[in-house]
């Protein structure tokens, strides 16, 4: 089957409890979705809770949500550890788990298995194409790439990637649905990257080679945000996103657009050393965590 052309959603899954897959769940239930997250460890499922009352409260505390609507969201997201429990109700799935084409296929496997056979199967990575993802599955159709951005809860624009055989009726379902969450769709072709990891990742690389240069991080993200406009320097946003993700988006567009895209020296060597950013505590800042 294949999804339905003007499909009304209620319920959505998200298979990973990590920064993005929490961020997705806290705005599918402020827009008054029913959302089912799927963790695999309890220190995830912590995390996961806590950050999304943290951000509640952030959000309360500024005025832009009162406390009502903060505890009506987080009373509209529930947990599973069960891939089949997300599967059972979800019309649609988002896929936030680690950036790892073999461990995203596995999860989409999964997905086509157990849930609804209209479901609609959306993986929020960030640079590996849809067709690569989707490519071992029959029902490649109702498979689509939604990136959200990180922070997910102030980002306003959300990338949107039809693989080579994602439906019209996917790709529409999937409009309405962002439209249905306050985000602003930019539509992108599935290649590696797609447009905002392929520009990003050759600005962050080259601010790490100026490192190894000898310029301080800091006068980088200074030079960028003072000089340049940007709302947050290289360095910040690399600790944001976290080190691996960011290299590892490098080494899959570097296989396919060459060396331009190949990691520095000291990149790979922070994120062997676990410096992966605000995450880990320390990354090319240190947030005393
Ligand atoms: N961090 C960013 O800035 C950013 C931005 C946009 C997109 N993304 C993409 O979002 C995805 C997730 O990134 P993240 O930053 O949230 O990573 P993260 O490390 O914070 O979270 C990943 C989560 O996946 C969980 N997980 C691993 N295997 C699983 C499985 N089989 N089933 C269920 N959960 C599983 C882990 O327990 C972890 O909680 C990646 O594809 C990444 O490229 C990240």
């Amino acid at each position: 089957m294949t999804a339905r052309e003007g499909m009304t959603l209620t319920h959505i899954g998200v298979v990973g409890a990590g920064q993005m897959g929490s961020g997705i769940a806290q705005v599918c239930a402020a827009a008054g979705f029913d959302v089912l997250v799927q963790y695999t460890t309890e220190a995830a499922l912590g995390r996961s809770r806590s950050a999304i009352a943290n951000s509640l409260q952030k959000l309360v505390a500024r005025g832009s949500v009162d406390q009502e609507k903060a505890s009506r969201t987080m009373a509209q997201i529930r947990y599973t550890s069960e891939i089949v429990a997300v599967c059972s109700e979800a019309d649609l799935i988002v896929e936030a788990v680690y950036e790892d084409l073999d461990l995203k296929r596995s999860v989409f496997a999964a997905l086509e298995k157990h849930a609804r056979a209209d479901a609609v199967l959306a993986s929020n990575t960030s640079a590996i194409p849809i067709t690569e993802i989707s490519s071992k599955l029959t029902c490649k159709d109702r498979v689509i790439g939604l990136h959200f951005m990180n922070p997910v809860v102030l980002m306003s624009g959300v990338e949107i990637i039809r693989g080579e055989m994602t439906s019209e009726a996917t790709f529409q379902t999937c409009l309405s649905f962002l439209h249905a969450l306050g985000k602003e769709p930019v539509v992108a072709v599935d290649y590696a990257g797609f447009i905002v990891t392929r520009l990003l990742d050759v600005l962050m690389n080259e601010a790490v080679s100026l490192v190894e240069e000898g310029t301080r991080p800091e006068e980088i993200d200074k030079a960028m945000e003072l000089c340049a406009g940007h709302p947050m320097g290289p360095f910040k946003l690399l600790d944001l996103v976290g080190a691996e993700i960011a290299m590892h988006g490098m080494e899959i567009m570097a296989r396919d657009f060459g060396d331009r895209y190949k990691a520095r020296p000291l990149l790979k060597r922070r994120v062997l050393a676990g410096l992966l950013g605000k995450k880990t505590g320390r990354g090319f800042y240190d947030y005393g965590t």
